[in-house]
């Protein structure tokens, strides 16, 4: 099957992140259709991975007061109203339990561990959520996991070498999103050697993006909302003290 590159674009194009979903009068999630739920798990399972390994698992929270649950520890409540959520994690217990099974002694790489695992959950979760909007659903990839992925990690039972990455919502869509702007390509996109960008092409950036910070009738500034995230006393530094002691308690800590 071919399409042809206006249609590759439109199908990008029409992507949304979504974080109102149609529900069932009183707020609760409308199921996927079999054959849709079948579908884009299978689509999660052919993404291709590293060293045949597969160092991914998705968890599918499906009990309400789960789903209840892990809305308030990620701070997202449209996991509690899609009509599918996911917790896409990095796991590297199955082929440990692979190596056991047969009779192998597993190494150690914990630091190895945590890059393919998050780079074969992130395909995997990819996958999915492309199916999905294929189909006609919109989602949400949610980072919110990292505001409570201590509690997160026990409500789930998620054993040693198992860390969530994010959790995913999948529904049709019940709000109309905007279109939201990229980086443009020269600073995102390098040929042969890296081009870190001048100030000027930095400031540029700045301004192309500005309407994905607009909040209402408030202009955006993203130079702010990425100063939020990732500047001094932002939401990652604050993060980051969480999610060290989670690979701690994962065991993906790497060690000498
Ligand atoms: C790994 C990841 C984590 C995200 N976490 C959240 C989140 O916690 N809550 C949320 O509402 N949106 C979240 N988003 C959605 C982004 O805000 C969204 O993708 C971005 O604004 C671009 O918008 P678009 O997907 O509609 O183009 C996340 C996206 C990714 C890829």
């Amino acid at each position: 099957m071919s399409l042809t590159p206006d249609e590759v674009r439109a199908f990008y194009d029409a992507h949304r992140t979504v974080r109102q979903y149609v529900t069932h009068e009183g707020g609760t999630p409308i199921p996927l259709p079999d054959e849709h739920l079948d579908v884009i798990l299978h689509a999660a399972q052919r993404a291709p991975t590293d060293a045949t390994a597969q160092l991914y698992s998705l968890v599918r929270i499906t009990r309400p007061d789960l789903r209840a649950r892990i809305a308030e520890l990620t701070t997202n409540a449209h996991i509690a109203s899609a009509s599918e959520a996911f917790v896409v994690c990095a796991d590297v217990q199955r082929v440990r339990r692979v190596l056991a099974v047969t009779g192998h002694e597993p190494g150690h790489w914990p630091a190895i561990a945590v890059h393919f695992g998050i780079g074969d959950a992130v395909m995997a979760g990819t996958n999915l959520l492309t199916a999905a909007e294929m189909l006609g659903y919109q989602g949400c990839w949610i980072g919110g996991v990292m505001n409570g992925l201590d509690g997160i990690i026990s409500a789930l039972n998620l054993p040693e070498g198992v860390l969530p990455f994010a959790a995913l919502t999948i529904g049709r869509p019940a709000e109309h999103a905007p279109y939201r702007p990229r980086v443009p390509r020269p600073l995102v996109i390098h040929t042969d050697s890296y081009h870190a960008g001048t100030d000027d092409e930095i400031r540029d950036a700045v301004e192309v993006m500005n309407p994905i910070a607009a909040r209402g009738r408030q202009p955006g500034d993203w130079a702010r909302l990425m100063n939020a995230y990732f500047g001094a006393g932002g939401s990652m530094s604050k993060r980051e003290p969480a999610l060290r002691a989670a690979l701690e308690r994962q065991a993906l800590a790497p060690t000498d």
